[in-house]
């Protein structure tokens, strides 16, 4: 059978083959416990601290500045909950937006139950943030801000720096969620001015169930997971050495290979869009045109229903919907209805990610798929 043309690295990515050689050793014969002080640890320990400084060095930080987690929902979890409530004696207000990843609304909602409250900032209909919204936002009792670097469904890109230089001047933690932005457009921790920052592994082409989060110096978020002392003690329980040395070796490769990589995302991405745009009418792009991931495009097709666009579309494209219909019933994603996007558009909109192993040829099936399937649909009705 043939593999449909994957559009849907921002749900995430194939394993990159040399984070898979990096990773080979410790999956077959170095399965030491980085912890124990006899030989089998002693190259386990080396590996862990090696992947804690290819992390460091794509993200600008010092290697004790991170620490490893299962992914960017436990980073965000990590980041928050952690920072919360070691602060909750201060205040108990967070900043947030109104678009962020479940795994930061969730994480804000359950929060509250413990006395916290959150402003979700509104964001404007191409999906960006105003940093003075951000600002009116804040209270004297503002503990922490937590706002996404680049949006999942539609790419936006947050003026982070803007919205951390606020925060630092009224002595309040900025945290963002980079597992969207990272290894797609440079991040670096001091450029953007935060204090804590979220990774993915399995965004950056390493395994799923491992990410890692950016503390600086000085710092204390509450223990987040009791135990023995791994992680400073913040993150017990023995490492996961094989995952580790994947994120290691793939921060290391999206350091090196960025700009031709932030290239070749831009340039599938725009054949993609270009070709659907010149050859369908009423397609209109979800999010701001410039300021975006290179890799994201979220397409709306008017009146079409994006499930059944998708199920039209399955065996030979993998991409994502931006909202479910049902009978009667349309569900717009939070993104979406965040940056009011008229339901007619929003219910057919779909999110293609293009990245490292798309082809040229792929894209011009995929076009052709695509056009196909819309005008099908459109007649059909
Ligand atoms: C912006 C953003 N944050 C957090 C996550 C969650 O990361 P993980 O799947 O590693 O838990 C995702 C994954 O979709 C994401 O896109």
């Amino acid at each position: 059978m043939i593999q449909p043309i994957y559009l849907d690295y921002n749900g995430t990515t194939p394993h990159d083959p040399e984070v898979v050689a990096a990773m080979r050793p410790f999956l077959e014969t170095e399965f030491g416990n980085p912890s124990s002080s006899h030989l089998y640890g002693i190259k386990p320990k080396q590996a862990v601290e090696a992947a804690r400084r290819q992390v460091a060095g794509l993200l600008g930080c010092a290697p004790q500045e991170v620490l490893f987690t299962s992914g960017g929902t436990e980073s965000n979890n990590h980041a928050i909950k952690g920072m919360a409530r070691a602060l909750k004696a201060k205040g108990r207000h967070i900043v947030t937006s109104a678009f962020e990843h479940p795994a930061v609304l969730e994480v804000c909602q359950a929060l509250e139950s413990e006395g916290f409250e959150t402003t979700r900032v509104a964001v404007d209909g191409e999906g960006m943030l105003d940093p003075a919204a951000v600002a009116q936002a804040i209270r004297p009792d503002t503990i922490l801000i937590s706002i996404m670097h680049a949006n999942n469904e539609v790419g936006t890109i947050q003026p982070i720096a803007e919205i951390a230089a606020l925060a630092k001047a009224r002595g309040i933690a900025m945290h963002t969620d980079a597992a969207q932005s990272l290894g797609k457009i440079p991040v670096d921790v001091n450029t953007l001015g935060v204090d804590l920052l979220s990774v993915a592994g399995h965004k950056l082409y390493a395994p799923k169930g491992i990410g890692a989060l950016y503390v600086r110096q000085g710092l204390r978020p509450e223990k987040f997971c009791h135990g023995a002392g791994q992680e400073k003690g913040w993150r017990a329980g023995t490492e996961n050495v094989l995952e580790i040395v994947g994120l290691g070796k793939a921060c290391e490769i999206a350091g090196r290979d960025l700009a031709a990589n932030a290239a070749h995302f831009q340039a599938m991405r725009d054949r993609l869009h270009q070709g659907l745009v010149s050859r369908l009418a009423d397609v209109r792009l979800n999010g701001h045109p410039e300021r975006r991931l290179p890799n994201t495009v979220s397409l709306a097709f008017k009146d079409l229903e994006a499930n059944r666009l998708l199920e039209e579309i399955g065996l030979a494209i993998a991409a994502s919907a931006g909202a479910a219909c049902h009978a009667d019933t349309v569900t717009l994603s939070h993104v979406l209805q965040a940056m009011a996007v008229p339901v007619a558009w929003a219910k057919g909109t779909l999110r293609f990610s293009t990245g490292r192993y798309t082809t040229a040829p792929e894209i011009d099936r995929a076009v052709a798929v695509v056009v196909q399937a819309a005008e099908h649909l459109r007649q059909s009705e």
